[in-house]
């Protein structure tokens, strides 16, 4: 039914030859082994390992706190578990906004210690020189755009990015700019979805949209956030796909009650 179903191995190529051919690129995040595995064998295109292991993992309120030995870490985990999906890893805030050279540095760590297929990074004009340095050690880039979470502390706020012409405007020129230095698809995170799908007309590579409306080439969601784990969150673009904070407390609050009246274990379930 996919295009990309028969594919061994997704490459950026692959991604690439979906937006020529119209098929969506279907990205989620992913932080460990088990939850890599499960994607990875369900047929997800691309695996995120996303900064955002900063909120979902480690339980704070930004992702500015996570580091490179931690993105690493998880990027690693993931690796172990994927044979087909491309995994993109994020590079830590503080790791490749000073100067390029140090940005070379972080993304050649992150791609010799995990194993993984490419990095992700925010901004545009102001990293672009950090984007070229990476790009020419053969380093693939997704670049992302609109609501960039590490600059929330210049941001302010989590609302929606680039309503006004001036940020909208600034937003077309960082997107050509990353598509000339050489990325291979670009994230737009909460713009509105009418600039999204323009952007998207406009270049040749995929962009990939978070709360970007559906003209774009392809959507991706934060696992713990569809699936229902993280209850707090609940912005009108996410769609949740399961209801697995109360699935896992049903199962807990059981075992929890069957310890307690020594139902469990029971004679088959020893030795
Ligand atoms: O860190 C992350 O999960 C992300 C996605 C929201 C795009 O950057």
């Amino acid at each position: 039914m996919y295009l990309s179903r028969d594919i061994p191995k997704i490459t950026t190529h692959v991604l690439q030859e979906m937006k020529l051919k119209g098929e969506k690129i279907a990205m989620l995040t992913a932080y460990d082994y088990s939850m890599a595995k499960i994607l990875d064998e369900s047929g997800i295109d691309v695996i995120l390992v996303g900064d955002s292991a900063s909120n979902v993992m480690a339980g704070h309120k930004t992702t500015l706190p996570i580091t490179l030995n931690e993105m690493i870490y998880h990027a690693s985990s993931v690796m172990r578990a994927v044979k087909r999906s491309l995994v993109v890893v994020d590079m830590p805030f503080g790791t490749y906004q000073g100067n390029s050279k140090e940005a070379l540095q972080s993304a050649i760590r992150i791609m010799k210690e995990s194993g993984a297929n490419a990095v992700k990074l925010e901004g545009g004009a102001e990293i672009v020189e950090s984007v070229e340095r990476i790009l020419s050690a053969g380093i693939p880039i997704l670049g992302h755009l609109g609501l960039t979470p590490q600059s929330i502390n210049k941001f302010g706020t989590y609302v929606v990015r680039a309503r006004e012409e001036r940020e909208a405007e600034k937003l077309r020129s960082d997107a050509q700019l990353l598509q000339e230095a050489g990325c291979f698809g670009i994230v737009l995170e909460k713009i509105p979805a009418a600039l999204a799908a323009e952007v998207t007309a406009s270049l040749r590579i995929p962009t990939i949209g978070i709360g970007a409306g559906s003209g774009v080439d392809g959507q991706v969601l934060v696992l713990h956030d569809m699936l229902g784990i993280n209850q707090q969150f609940s912005p009108r673009f996410l769609r949740r796909y399961h209801n697995l904070y109360e699935e896992i407390r049903g199962a807990v609050g059981s075992y929890i009650n069957d310890v307690k009246t020594l139902d469990f274990p029971n004679e088959r379930e020893q030795y």
